[in-house]
C-alpha cells in the first residue's frame, strides 16, 4: 500500500514508536536489578502462554545500540520506552542503584545522538516485588514510593528527556492485575482492584507534583490511558445502559478524576457490592487533578456493549470488572490475531469524545496503536499487508480527528519490535521489526518500510 495518498499531518507532528521495559529488555539479573511482579508472575506455571518469561525477551538491554540504529533508519522523531522501577530501586524504595540509572543514561544519550526525542514512561507494569509483598497498589504506601522513584529518575534524566509519562494504562494494572488476574500480580478481587485504581491515580498525582517541583526546563508531564470508544450493541434500553457502565469502567474511572476533576457520576451503582471507599481521602482529588501537559492515549479497538447478567451469583465473589456487560462488536469487522476487532473510525470517535467530554483537554499524543498478526519469516523477509492496512486506516482516523478539531500532536506505533506480549508470551507479534528469538536477529517487516515512507514525507 503506497503512502502517497495518505493525508498530510500538521508541521511538527511527532512520529514515533513505542516499547516497554519488561517486554524487550531481558537481562533481569543484570547490574543489580531487583525482581518485579512480572518476573514472579511469568515464572508461575500456567500464568503465561507457553510459560514464556521476560528473562531474555529481545535482549534489548545489551542490544539497545542496534535497536536505536533501526529507529534511526525508520526515521522516527521520537521513541517511547519505559524505565524499569526495579532497576532503579531494586527493593522498590531505599537505596538507588546507579548502575540501573546508567542503562537509561546510555539509552537516552544514544537516542539524542541519533536525533530521536526520548519519551519516558515511569511505570509500565513492572512493580518491584517487595512492594507487592507489602500490599502492592492496594495500599497507599505504594503511591508514595512511586513518587519517590519518579523524583529520583527524573532528577537523573530530566535534563535530556522532554516527555514524562507517569503510568501506562492504569486500567490494566488495577483491573487486569487485581481483578481479572490475567496480569501480574494475578489477583481476583473487587475491593482490592478499586483501591489499586485509586492509589495508581494518587501515585500519578504525587509523581507529577514531585517532578514539576524539580523541573530542569521545559519538560512535559502526562499519563497514558488505554481508552475505547463505547457504543451500545443495539438500541435496546438494557444495552444503552450497559454502554454507560462500560464507558465508566473502560474510560471514566481514570479520565474523570484526571481530566474532569471528579470521581465518575454513577460509579456507586457499578460497585454497589463494594461499599468501603475508605482508601479515598478528602484531599486526594486535588492531588490527582494536577494539570497535565499532555494526555497519552492508547487505543487498539472500539467496544460494543451488550447487557449480560453476571455469571457469578455471589456478589462478594465478583471481581471489579464484572459489571454485567459483554463486548459484542459487529460480526463483519475483521479481527487481528488477538483477536481484536478492527474499526479505525473507533479511534476518531474516541478522540472526538475526549474533546467533547473534557473542556480544557490538554494536547493528546496517541502513545500506542498497532496490531498483532501471525507474521512469518519467508526467505528472510516478513510481508505484513494486514498491519499496513491497519496502520493506514488508523492514521487516517487520527487525521480526521485533527480535522474535527482535536489537538493531536503525535502518534506512536506499537511496537518498534516484536516482544513479550504479557499473558500471550511471544506468540503475538506487534512489531514493525520481526524478532527471531532463537538468534535475536532483527528483520524489518514490510510495515517498517511503509511507516518509513509515512514519517519521511
Ligand atoms: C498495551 C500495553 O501498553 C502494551 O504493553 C501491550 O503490549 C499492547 N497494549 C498490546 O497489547
Amino acid at each position: 500500500m503506497s503512502t502517497s495518498d495518505l493525508p498530510r499531518f500538521p508541521d511538527g507532528f511527532l512520529w514515533g514508536t513505542a516499547t516497554a521495559s519488561y517486554q524487550i529488555e531481558g537481562a533481569v539479573d543484570a547490574d543489580g536489578r531487583g525482581p518485579s511482579i512480572w518476573d514472579t508472575f511469568s515464572h508461575t506455571p500456567g500464568a503465561v502462554a507457553g510459560d514464556d518469561t521476560g528473562d531474555v525477551a529481545c535482549d534489548h538491554y545489551h542490544r539497545y545500540r542496534e535497536d536505536v540504529a533501526l529507529m534511526k533508519d525508520l526515521g522516527v522523531g521520537a521513541y517511547r520506552f519505559s524505565i524499569a522501577w526495579p532497576r532503579i530501586l531494586p527493593h522498590g524504595k531505599g537505596s538507588v542503584n546507579e548502575a540501573g540509572l546508567d542503562f537509561y543514561r546510555r539509552l537516552v544519550d544514544e537516542l539524542l545522538d541519533n536525533g530521536i526525542t526520548p519519551m519516558a514512561t515511569l511505570y509500565h507494569w513492572d512493580l518491584p516485588q517487595p512492594l507487592e509483598d507489602a500490599g502492592g497498589w492496594r495500599v497507599r504506601d505504594t503511591a508514595e514510593r512511586f513518587a519517590e522513584y519518579a523524583a529520583v529518575t527524573h532528577a537523573a534524566l530530566g535534563d535530556r528527556v522532554p516527555y514524562w509519562i507517569t503510568l501506562n494504562e492504569p486500567f490494566c494494572s488495577a483491573f487486569i492485575g487485581y481483578a481479572e488476574g490475567r496480569h501480574a500480580p494475578g489477583a481476583r478481587e473487587g475491593h482490592g482492584a478499586l483501591a489499586a485504581a485509586h492509589h495508581l491515580l494518587v501515585g500519578h498525582g504525587l509523581a507529577v507534583a514531585a517532578m514539576r517541583d524539580q523541573r530542569h526546563g521545559t519538560e512535559r508531564f502526562g499519563i497514558t490511558l488505554n481508552m475505547n470508544h463505547v457504543t451500545p450493541a443495539t438500541d435496546a434500553p438494557a444495552d444503552v445502559a450497559a454502554a454507560g457502565r462500560a464507558e465508566l469502567l473502560s474510560n471514566r474511572v481514570f479520565s474523570d478524576p484526571l481530566l474532569g476533576g471528579s470521581y465518575p457520576v454513577g460509579e456507586h451503582a457499578l460497585w454497589g457490592r463494594i461499599s468501603d471507599f475508605s482508601f479515598r481521602r478528602d484531599d486526594d482529588l486535588a492531588v490527582i487533578t494536577q494539570p497535565l501537559d499532555f494526555l497519552g492515549v492508547n487505543n487498539y479497538f472500539p467496544e460494543y456493549a451488550k447487557d449480560a447478567p453476571s455469571q457469578e451469583p455471589d456478589p462478594r465473589r465478583r471481581v471489579a470488572t464484572d459489571i454485567g456487560v459483554v463486548d459484542n462488536p459487529p460480526a463483519h469487522l475483521p479481527r487481528t490475531a488477538m483477536p481484536w476487532p478492527v474499526e479505525a473510525d473507533g479511534l476518531r470517535r474516541l478522540l472526538v469524545w475526549l474533546r467533547d467530554t473534557y473542556p480544557g483537554l490538554p494536547p493528546v499524543y496517541v502513545t500506542e496503536n498497532g496490531s498483532a498478526y501471525p507474521d512469518s519469516l519467508v526467505d528472510g523477509a516478513v510481508d505484513d499487508p494486514d498491519r499496513i492496512a491497519y496502520l493506514d486506516g488508523h492514521l487516517r482516523a487520527v487525521r480526521a480527528a485533527i480535522d474535527d478539531g482535536v489537538d493531536v500532536r503525535g502518534y506512536f506505533c506499537w511496537s518498534m519490535m516484536d516482544n513479550f506480549e504479557w499473558a500471550y508470551g511471544y506468540a503475538k507479534r506487534f512489531g514493525l521489526v520481526y524478532v527471531d528469538y532463537a538468534t535475536q536477529q532483527r528483520i524489518p517487516k514490510s510495515s517498517f518500510r511503509w511507516y518509513q515512507g509515512v514519517v519521511s514525507r
